[in-house]
């Protein structure tokens, strides 16, 4: 077998194997923080009241990197490691559900559940690197 050959079986192998790979490069600017402010910045800006439960606050990259007053919230590499990806997918607690749609946050009319390709864009986002782009 050539190398060529070679490495598209292997490239094969890898996007069987990892969604991500399905995708085209995912942004930051063009396309994640765009679905952050739509969803997030309200509360999760500086003076927010999701920034001051917590300190996460999605203003720009060095923040949603910063992550919360315990650590960070992306796991560079690892959608399924990283907490900002569980939260919005759903994947936790239903009290810490983001946007808030736990049933109380409903009933006030806040916190609709991103669409799940903006979740998808997320997840691909952190999982080809969380790169500043
Ligand atoms: C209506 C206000 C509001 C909106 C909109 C909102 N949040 Fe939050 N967020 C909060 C509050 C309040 C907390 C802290 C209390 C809690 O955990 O429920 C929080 C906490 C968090 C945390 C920390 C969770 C933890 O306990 O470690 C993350 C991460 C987060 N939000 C991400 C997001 C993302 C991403 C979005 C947009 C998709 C979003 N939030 C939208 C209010 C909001």
């Amino acid at each position: 077998m050539n190398a060529k050959l070679l490495f598209s079986a292997v490239v094969v192998l890898i996007c069987t194997q990892f969604s991500a790979c399905g995708r085209s490069e995912v942004s930051f600017a063009t396309d994640v923080q765009p679905i952050l402010e739509v969803a997030c910045l309200e509360c999760h800006t500086t003076a927010g009241e999701g920034t001051a439960a917590s300190g996460f606050a999605v203003d720009d990259y060095d923040s949603v990197m910063k992550g919360t007053e315990f650590g960070p919230v992306v796991v560079a590499g690892s959608s399924i490691s990283s907490t900002l990806y569980m939260v919005i997918a759903g994947k936790t607690d239903p009290e810490i559900r983001m946007p808030p749609h736990h049933e109380e946050a409903w009933a006030e009319g806040r916190g609709v559940p991103l669409a799940d390709e903006e979740i998808a864009t997320i997840a691909a986002w952190i999982d080809q690197g969380a790169k500043n782009n």
